[in-house]
């Protein structure tokens, strides 16, 4: 990536000035009410420095997928009441995605947003890999700058990519190993080891030629994974696992499970070995957990390797999403050096190096 991003202090002087601030309030809602108001509070710090100096600040984000149609089940009415507690006198639009013009990037929904607006500041950082409205049509037009979030996650993630201490660690759960191949390609050319948990690396099993019972995974992947465990570059997989057994209780096994045995976390020397790497790096990226965290029985994984992100004394970077929402279940969310809005924007960011968000800003005429 090159050419400056505009910042904050770039704006000049905002004092009576009308600011579109574009953030990423797409907060976990259960029965209307907001379970995790963590994308609202990181906001906080761009919505101050603004108004502070006099700006009149106007929030605008999407929530959830509504797919171009006002449906109250994602109306911003609870962020806003959040928001008026935590910031006083801020406007917030309604949901961005009411509109088909937000998604598809149509310049008529671009004019809506921007009239009598005098400049843009995009703190969105979760949603700076789409190429929406609100994200890339404000800077062709307003002055605009990053706010200091999205400052922030840029120069963490980018930091990570171009400048880790070593030996800088990659620690990969979640579901899909085709979520997220780009990335775990672009990390193998930067990290020391991956480290591989979560259903994903029955995939990578399977390519080793071990038995995964009826455990997820994705055959069409096999492949990949094999290609990737001949790359050259240390990736530690699992050992022993968690999961239950054909007859439906739980069971612990080696690496190979028997027919109709199912896995869901990784087992308890795994955990203890993964530890071992995390406390002895001295940066650590982890995106997505060791398994199935929100069944009791198979939290412990991704406990263990939450508890070494916050004892570490590795510089500890946690991609949003799903690990993030396990650090804050394990009370462990400031235990850890940075934890990212973003959770595809993240993976994207240290895939690319860019995303269009960014490069938009860099267009503005105020660059
Ligand atoms: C997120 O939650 O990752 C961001 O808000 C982006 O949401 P989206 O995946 O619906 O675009």
């Amino acid at each position: 990536m090159s050419g400056h991003i505009p910042t904050l202090a770039d704006l000049g002087d905002v004092a009576g000035k009308r600011v579109l601030v574009r953030t990423d309030f797409n907060v976990p809602l259960e029965d209307g009410r907001i379970t995790d108001d963590f994308r609202i509070r990181a906001a906080l710090p761009t919505i101050e420095w603004l108004t502070q100096r006099g700006a009149q600040v106007v929030c605008a984000s999407h929530l959830g997928r509504p797919k171009g149609q006002p449906n109250p089940k994602y109306s911003m009415e609870p962020v806003r009441a959040r928001l008026a507690e935590l910031a006083p006198g801020v406007e917030l639009l309604e949901n961005l995605r009411y509109h088909a013009g937000e998604e598809g990037n149509d310049p008529a929904f671009v004019a809506q947003l921007v009239e009598g607006v005098d400049a843009y500041v995009d703190d969105a950082f979760g949603a700076a890999h789409r190429a929406h409205a609100s994200i890339v049509g404000p800077p062709k037009t307003l002055p605009s700058a990053m706010g200091l979030l999205l400052q922030r996650e840029v120069e963490v993630l980018l930091g990570l990519r171009n400048d880790p201490k070593r030996p800088f660690v990659a620690v990969l759960g979640g579901a899909k190993i085709s979520d997220k191949l780009g990335v775990v390609e672009a990390l193998l050319n930067v990290v020391d080891s991956l480290v591989i948990g979560g259903a994903m690396c029955f995939t990578f099993l399977a390519a080793q030629g071990h038995s995964i019972g009826d455990s997820l995974w994705e055959p069409e992947q096999v492949d990949t994974c094999r290609r990737l465990l001949a790359s050259g570059k240390t990736i530690h997989l699992p050992e022993d696992l968690v999961g239950v057994d054909a007859a439906g209780s739980f069971a612990t096994f080696g690496r190979n499970l028997p027919d109709g045995a199912k896995g869901f976390d990784i087992g308890p020397g795994t955990a203890a070995a993964f530890s071992d790497v995390v406390m002895d790096a001295r940066t650590v990226f982890w995106n997505g957990p060791m398994g199935m965290f929100e069944d009791p029985r198979f939290e412990a994984g991704t406990r263990t390797v939450a508890q070494a992100m916050a004892d570490t004394k590795a510089f500890t970077v946690v991609g949003g999403g799903d690990s993030a929402a396990a650090l804050a279940q394990f009370g462990l969310a400031d235990e850890v050096d940075h934890v990212s809005t973003g959770g595809g924007a993240s993976l994207e960011l240290l895939e690319l190096g860019d995303l269009p968000g960014l490069e938009a800003l860099r267009g503005a005429p105020n660059a």
